[in-house]
């Protein structure tokens, strides 16, 4: 298994090009299925995670050309799916273990064929992540589910009908899988406290793109007037807003200075909001956003998770590292999952001095992260290690980094054109 080598201690200096949107391009080549006609994605990010839902496609009759990489090589590549007729409608365990994600085929498949089986997600790293909120709200749309053999099998016989779903607490992956499923059914459909995650709105505007009747995009309802059928589209995915704050962390707990490139400030605010208030300079220019944080004495901020537009869950794990090197003491309490905090015990061996008292953590700055063997747990508890390395005096060496792959695109390179100390050994 690869690992990571970092020598800490070097501020960052350069530009960053920020990708497209992992949790945006997932559900968007899951849309390809909603339609027998090609659905061009463009800004495509290269990952592991895009790999895996290519692969599950596939097995659901979705024929995918790639239109080349973007003419600088690096910052997405133009992919074309077309879904033809699917024997197969199933997303099966071994692909649904490596990615939750997986589970939103549900919605499309059963818009467009009336069926599907996809296996029960079961447990990750980062709590137990139900799919309850997904059937519930699907069987409100006529669906009729069964759970047989690890497997949900849910059934539309009589095609999808459109009615009013009021989401008890909010689910991103819930809101994609019924706004996608109520494209296609027989009328309106209306989604009450839905997700506003700027990635729920690239979807719904690529919807709309192929010809669904949405209003309400980016706000708490959603209303859907089912169409009989759609067509193909080709569509921009949105820039990264988690890669983004993660440059964003990493610029920070270097005291760097860094430039990046296509990134978009007012999908971050909530993040901008605290780096801002720790001290850290961020500015929007013509080229991108810079960020400035060079002989700075940060202090501690106090944030807690919650869904768009308040701070995010997937940027905890690396604001933790920041506040582990502040001059001050900083609380983070985490809202959304239960059981994320698995970066804790190894930013502290790291030197960070953090404390958990159920869903909040006190972080209290030290003068110095030391660096350490680490051991990567989930995706964004893998960068902040990665980040704390940067920061730390001496080599940090961050094991497992399969999890990087899934959603960061040329992570150690990114860093290492900024001038960090960092290089993934090979075994
Ligand atoms: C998406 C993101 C993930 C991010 C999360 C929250 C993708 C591919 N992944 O995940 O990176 O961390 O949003 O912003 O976009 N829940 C249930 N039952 C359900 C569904 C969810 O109890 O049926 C719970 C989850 O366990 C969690 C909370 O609801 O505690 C929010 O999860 P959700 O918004 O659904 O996250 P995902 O869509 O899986």
């Amino acid at each position: 298994m690869d690992r990571i080598r970092i020598r800490g201690g070097r501020p960052l200096e350069g530009r960053v090009p920020i990708g497209g949107a992992k949790n945006a391009a997932l559900p968007l080549m899951a849309a390809s299925l909603l339609t027998d006609e090609p659905v061009t994605l463009a800004n495509l990010p290269h990952l592991a995670d895009i790999s895996t839902m290519a692969n599950l496609l596939a097995r659901n009759g979705v024929e995918m050309g790639m239109n080349g990489d973007m003419p600088d090589g690096h910052t997405g590549r133009v992919v074309s799916l077309q879904a033809r007729d699917a024997a197969d409608r199933t997303a099966p365990y071994d692909l649904v273990r490596r990615m939750r994600a997986s589970v939103l085929v549900l919605g499309p498949l059963l818009a467009r064929y009336g069926e599907a089986r996809v296996s029960l997600p079961g447990g990750c790293a980062i709590g137990t992540r139900p799919v309850d909120l997904h059937l519930q709200s699907l069987q409100e749309l006529g669906v009729e589910v069964e759970i047989e053999g690890g497997y949900i099998h849910a059934r539309a016989p009589r095609g999808l009908k459109g009615a009013t779903v009021i989401f008890p607490f909010v689910s991103v992956g819930a809101t994609e899988n019924l706004l996608m499923a109520a494209a296609l059914a027989d009328g309106e459909t209306v989604l009450q406290n839905a997700a506003r995650e700027p990635e729920v709105g690239d979807l719904a505007r690529c919807l709309q793109g192929m010809g669904a009747d949405i209003e309400g995009i980016d706000s708490p309802t959603l209303r859907v007037r089912g169409v009989g059928s759609l067509r193909g589209t080709r569509h921009d995915v949105i820039v990264d807003r988690i890669e983004t704050g993660t440059y964003l962390i990493a610029t920070a707990v270097t005291r760097g200075h860094v430039l990046l490139e296509n990134a978009r400030l007012d999908l971050t605010a909530a993040l901008v909001k605290a780096l801002d208030e720790a001290g850290v300079t961020i500015t929007e220019t013509d080229a991108g956003v810079l960020v400035d944080a060079r002989d700075r004495r940060l202090t501690g901020v106090d944030v807690m998770t919650e869904p768009y537009p308040g701070f995010p869950t997937d940027m905890q794990a690396q604001f933790m590292a920041l506040m582990a090197t502040t001059g001050g003491a900083s609380m983070i309490t985490e809202t959304i999952f239960e059981n994320r905090f698995m970066h804790v015990p190894e930013l502290r061996r790291m030197g960070a001095d953090v404390t958990v008292h159920g869903a909040s953590a006190i972080v209290r700055g030290v003068e110095r992260l030391s660096g350490a063997p680490v051991m990567a747990t989930d995706l964004r508890a893998s960068v902040s290690l990665i980040l704390a390395g940067l920061a730390a005096h001496g080599t940090t060496e961050v094991n497992r980094v399969y999890h990087l792959d899934r959603g960061y695109e040329r992570l150690e390179d990114k860093l290492a054109q900024c001038g960090a100390d960092i290089e993934r050994v090979k075994e």
